[in-house]
């Protein structure tokens, strides 16, 4: 018996770094899942190896009629959503705010803040009819503290922070709870490889040697969070901010020659 038995869920960015290991642990806890996103391809191949219980959607999550069939083609395979993860998002090239341009700011924020938005949106009717769900929303230790070149992403996360209170206090009558998670740098393709219109991934200049845990995260390491938060076990969180980080945020940790 999985944890996730006789529940649906669908992730966001679905076959993306982070979204297939989501996927994949919700599977093989018993869930239906859905995998919803623009990268069709890699979306349909992971369908096809979890077999049955699994669904591949094209979803882009700044398109509301997107969303609309998304939800509606979840339904019609596995009955209400116990589960939304709104987890889609990208990075912008790294830039002062004086040479960020506006398509890129817009562009962002439509995918990284709106398409939340939109997320819940679609999705809470469906939660709803189904008695009770859970949405988490993936934003980031950049919607915590600033990070030079990065403002159109760290505003995008930021607001993140509140749309997810915002709806906790709105759906938690409703038997939905609503929390946030913060990855800290988790090797996936968004920093090993360029955002769309920069040459230079991300772990070309990001070291962890600094931090309490000098290393990468793996996706693994958001997944086992995520499947707890969205699990009865955290039945009493909601609203709230799970930074996942191997100590980013918490800045250097000397070493003891140097202290
Ligand atoms: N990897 C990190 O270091 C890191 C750190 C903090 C937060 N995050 C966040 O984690 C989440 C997952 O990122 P990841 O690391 O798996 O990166 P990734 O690039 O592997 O996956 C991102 C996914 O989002 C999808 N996507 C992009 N635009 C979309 C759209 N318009 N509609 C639907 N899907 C869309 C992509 O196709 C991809 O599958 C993102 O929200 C990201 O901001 C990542």
């Amino acid at each position: 018996m999985g944890r996730f038995d006789h529940r649906s869920v669908l992730v966001t960015g679905g076959a993306g770094g982070q979204g297939a290991s989501h996927i994949r642990a919700f599977h093989a806890e018993g869930a239906d899942v859905v995998i919803a996103g623009i990268n069709e391809d890699r979306g349909r191949a992971l369908a096809d190896e979890l077999g049955a219980r699994a669904l591949h959607v094209r979803l882009d999550v700044t398109d509301e009629n997107s969303w609309s069939a998304a939800v509606q083609a979840s339904e019609e395979h596995f009955g209400p959503l116990s589960v939304l993860v709104n987890n889609a998002g990208v990075q912008n090239p790294a830039a002062p705010i004086e040479t960020t341009d506006r398509r890129t700011w817009d562009r962002i924020l439509a995918i990284n803040l709106t398409g939340a938005f939109l997320g819940i949106k679609a999705a809470a009717p469906s939660l709803r009819r189904n008695g009770r769900g859970v949405i988490v929303n993936i934003a980031s230790t950049s919607g915590v503290g600033g990070t030079a070149m990065y403002a159109p992403y760290v505003a995008s996360k930021w607001a993140v922070r509140g749309l997810t209170k915002t709806a906790a206090l709105e759906l938690g009558r409703d038997h939905i709870r609503v929390n946030a998670i913060h990855p800290g740098v988790i090797a996936t393709p968004f920093i090993t490889e360029p955002a769309a219109g920069s040459d230079t991934p991300i772990s070309d200049f990001y070291s962890a040697e600094p931090f309490a845990i000098p290393r990468l995260g793996e996706p693994a390491d958001i997944t086992r969070a995520l499947l707890f938060l969205t699990s009865d076990e955290a039945s009493f969180a909601t609203g709230s901010e799970f930074v996942i980080d191997g100590g980013l945020l918490l800045g250097p940790a000397l070493k003891h020659e140097a202290a």
